[in-house]
């Protein structure tokens, strides 16, 4: 495989540095506005061909796409593991999940259908028009993903996209740019064409303003923080968005509740990939009369999570970046100065944050609403369900919240009353499996992501109405 990339000579405007030892692994090219107009001049052309092309072919395409980077998994996964601190399996796991996102959407392509409908079924109208009802792409989709899932969250955006025949114009995260560049080379050798799938590589906070707001754009697909999120959507216009943002997860955990299940669910919640999923569980909300044991269960589970360096698939590995080191640092310690207790971690070293769990917070601290994105847990203590919908309702988030508890009554009447896009009931917050629909209310986003509903979000109705007039049979026509 081709990797100029990562290569001694590359050019090195942006250098991609390791968060897992410092070293520099590779460097992109910073793209200047003229060019970034070379890629939307160069998609708005390619896009008709490609449109053009039978879906079965576009499909086949996908399928082959997919094949070569289950092959090059270990390949891919090992560049997304030095770019990210992503433990070795689970960045193993994440390209492998890939191929299969891959996959089903080319499937599910091929059975989005439309619809007819005869005029006459309205009052007062003959049955003299018939309208076919279908879905047509887009045009170019600006995709921009988060760095937590360079590879992941870069094919959710694609794959769709292109099984629809729109073109794509990819920003990858300036940490995982390298991981997405060896995808998209993958794509390429099985015969996507370049021109529908280029990849414009620069930081977002320099490049950012002037791809959103690019008049070649016609729909974009963002994930990442709320504030990006909301500052884009802002400078956009009037171009469709499809936005998955920040999150403040809440496991509620009833006194009915399995408190080992829950326990466990909340740990790996909390702490996989270092809480740095936009799903994770980023607070507890616990009835009083068990927040001692499960406490206790989640102290024990914490302490033997394996802490160091990804290539040695250590679960808690360095954060992206010492910014969001030194946040959950400062916050697990405000949160202890206002009275909350340390009951495990709060050391730092470096990127790398002990896996944290803070007892006794309360609403008044900025641990119980603000989003870390590191391996800190807050715990949080109510005296009732209702206390508890009050707390979970009152962040500015709405992505997930998860319920433990043995009773399904209970369970569905409070999922009926939080204002998020999923509740997982006796589970723990995640995104997947990846034909789900995922979404976010309030902060946490705009539109639904998915199999299904990206390829809706990516293609709009067209309507052919056919004027029908009446003829005569009788005579020889
Ligand atoms: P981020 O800083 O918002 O960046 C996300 C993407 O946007 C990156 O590719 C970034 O490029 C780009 N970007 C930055 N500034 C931009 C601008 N002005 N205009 C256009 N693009 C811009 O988020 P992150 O640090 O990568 O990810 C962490 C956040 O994303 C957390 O809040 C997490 O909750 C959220 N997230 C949400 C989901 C979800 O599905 N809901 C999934 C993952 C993460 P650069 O890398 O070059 O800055
Ligand atoms: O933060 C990434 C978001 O998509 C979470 O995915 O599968 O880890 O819940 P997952």
């Amino acid at each position: 495989m081709a990797r100029k990339w990562l290569e001694a000579d590359a050019d090195r405007t942006l250098p991609v540095v390791s968060p897992v030892d410092g070293s520099v692994i590779g460097g992109v090219h910073e793209y200047t506005h003229d060019e970034i107009d070379q890629v939307f001049a160069t998609a708005q052309r390619a896009r008709a061909r490609w449109s053009a092309r039978p879906l079965t072919e576009r499909t086949d395409l996908l399928h082959r796409f997919a094949d070569l980077l289950a092959e090059n998994a270990a390949e891919v996964a090992d560049v997304l593991m030095m770019e990210v601190a992503k433990a070795c399996k689970d960045a193993k796991d994440e390209v492998v999940r890939s191929a299969d996102y891959i996959r089903h959407t080319a499937e599910d392509a091929k059975r989005i259908i439309g619809e007819t409908q005869f005029s006459d079924s309205y009052p007062g109208q003959a049955r003299n028009k018939l309208a076919v009802v279908h879905r047509v792409p887009l045009g170019t989709v600006l995709a921009i993903p988060p760095f937590n899932y360079p590879v992941n969250l870069a094919v959710s955006k694609i794959a769709p996209a292109l099984v629809t025949g729109n073109a794509v114009v990819l920003k990858p995260p300036s940490q995982g740019a390298l991981s997405a560049l060896m995808m998209c080379e993958l794509a390429y050798q099985v015969g996507i064409p370049p021109e529908v799938l280029q990849v414009v590589t620069g930081r977002g906070s320099r490049i950012g303003d002037y791809l959103v707001q690019h008049p070649g754009v016609d729909l974009i697909t963002f994930t990442g923080s709320s504030q990006t999120g909301a500052d884009l959507a802002r400078k956009a216009g009037m171009v469709p968005l499809l936005l998955e943002l920040g999150g403040k997860d809440p496991a509620i955990v009833l006194g009915d509740a399995d408190l080992d299940a829950a326990a466990s669910d909340i740990v790996a919640g909390a702490f996989s990939y270092s809480g740095q999923r936009c799903t994770a569980v980023k607070r507890v909300l616990v009835i009083d009369s068990v927040a001692d044991d499960l406490v206790a269960k989640i102290v024990e589970r914490t302490a033997r999570l394996t802490v160091g360096d990804p290539r040695s698939n250590a679960q808690i590995t360095p954060l992206v970046d010492p910014e969001s080191a030194a946040g959950a640092e400062r916050m697990t310690k405000d949160a202890v100065a206002a009275g909350a207790v340390l009951v495990h971690g709060g050391g730092r070293d470096g990127n790398l944050v002990q896996p944290t769990v803070v007892d006794h917070v309360t609403e008044e601290m900025d641990l119980a609403w603000v989003e870390p994105f590191a391996p800190v847990l807050p715990v949080i203590r109510v005296r009732s369900a209702a206390e508890a919908i009050r707390l979970a309702n009152r962040s500015e988030y709405g992505l997930q919240a998860a319920i433990f508890t043995n009773d399904i009554d209970i369970a569905i009447q409070i999922a009926a009353r939080l204002d998020v896009g999923t509740v997982q009931v006796n589970g723990r917050t995640a995104r997947g499996p990846d034909h789900f629909p995922f979404l976010g209310t309030k902060a946490s986003g705009m539109g639904t992501q998915g199999v299904r509903p990206s390829i809706e979000a990516m293609t709009r109705v067209k309507s052919l109405v056919v004027n029908l007039r009446e003829k005569d049979l009788t005579t020889s026509v």
